[in-house]
């Protein structure tokens, strides 16, 4: 239980030990006839300093439980605290400000600008932050992740995997609370899964991250230090020290109870 309450170093100040909380967030797309409830009243707290996996069946609510607690879009109800403080209510300007202190995302696609290097983006952050860029920083992370010779490169030189190590590098660059990864391994080969899914463990545990990941594999849910299972947008439990066989198994259970829920027939 201790190591829940880990206190972060790095920036000097002093860190809550919850990274983050849900409390009831919902979140609905369309309107009357096509309504969706992509989010059903969801809770949650996540220690600092933890690694956690969110799992579930396809369309059952985990990009839209990343970009609402990651800021990227807005829950219809409900409150996001990410380091101890509530996410803003307020302007669009107010919300990138604090996505921008707090968070940073790694997307399956990787998300990288054709046009900047690899070392321009891995500091846009901190451009678009109005921050002090410091190079040196940027060039110690970048050699962490393998690319230390990759600066001047520009994403379509690179692979998969070292394109998603930029995305790393870049979700690091700004020290931020959370990081969230939505299926960071689902374009890569096992073996850049493998080197993608050290880093994140890395930064939790050397660097007091914490990091919250999408995925569909129990391989790289087993990289976690806890799992949470979503279905029909609702929690649907929890594993902690996942094992990939535990995993596989709780989603294969997880399926067959979403299918009876639905009425699919039998063979579908
Ligand atoms: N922009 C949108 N407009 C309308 N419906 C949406 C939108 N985004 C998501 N949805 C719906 O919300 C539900 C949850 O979607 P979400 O993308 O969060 O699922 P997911 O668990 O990430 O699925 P996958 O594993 O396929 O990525 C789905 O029923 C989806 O069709
Ligand atoms: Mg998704």
């Amino acid at each position: 239980m201790f190591g829940h309450f880990r206190r972060q170093g790095g920036t000097g100040s002093t860190r809550s030990a919850e990274a983050l909380r849900l409390v009831k967030v919902s979140k609905v797309y369309g309107s009357d006839d096509s309504a969706v409830t992509a989010l059903d009243g969801v809770s949650l707290s996540l220690p600092a300093g933890s690694f956690t996996a969110v799992m579930g069946p396809s369309g059952s609510g985990k990009s839209t439980l990343l970009q609402c607690a990651a800021g990227l879009d807005r829950a219809d109800s409900g409150i996001v605290m990410v380091d101890g403080e509530q996410m803003t209510g307020g302007t669009e300007a107010e919300l990138t400000k604090f996505r921008r202190q707090r968070v940073g995302f790694v997307f399956q696609q990787y998300n990288l600008l054709d046009t900047l290097t690899v070392e321009q983006n891995t500091t846009l952050p901190l451009r678009l932050a109005g921050r002090r860029v410091d190079r040196r920083r940027a060039r110690d992370i970048l050699a962490r992740v393998g690319l230390g010779e990759r600066l001047g490169h520009r994403p379509d030189q690179l692979s998969g995997g070292q394109r998603q190590r930029v995305a790393i590098a870049r979700a690091l660059v700004t020290e931020p609370s959370v990081i969230f990864a939505d299926e960071p391994t689902g374009a890569l080969d096992t073996r850049s899964a493998r080197e993608v899914l050290g880093l994140l463990q890395e930064a939790v545990r050397v660097h007091g991250r914490t990091v919250v990941m999408v995925t569909h594999d129990p391989v790289a849910a087993s990289y976690a230090d806890a799992v949470l299972f979503l279905a029909d947008g609702r929690l649907a439990g929890h594993m902690e020290r996942p094992t990939v066989d535990e995993v596989a198994e709780r989603l294969a259970h997880l399926g067959d109870m979403v299918a009876a829920r639905h009425d699919v027939p039998a063979g579908v």
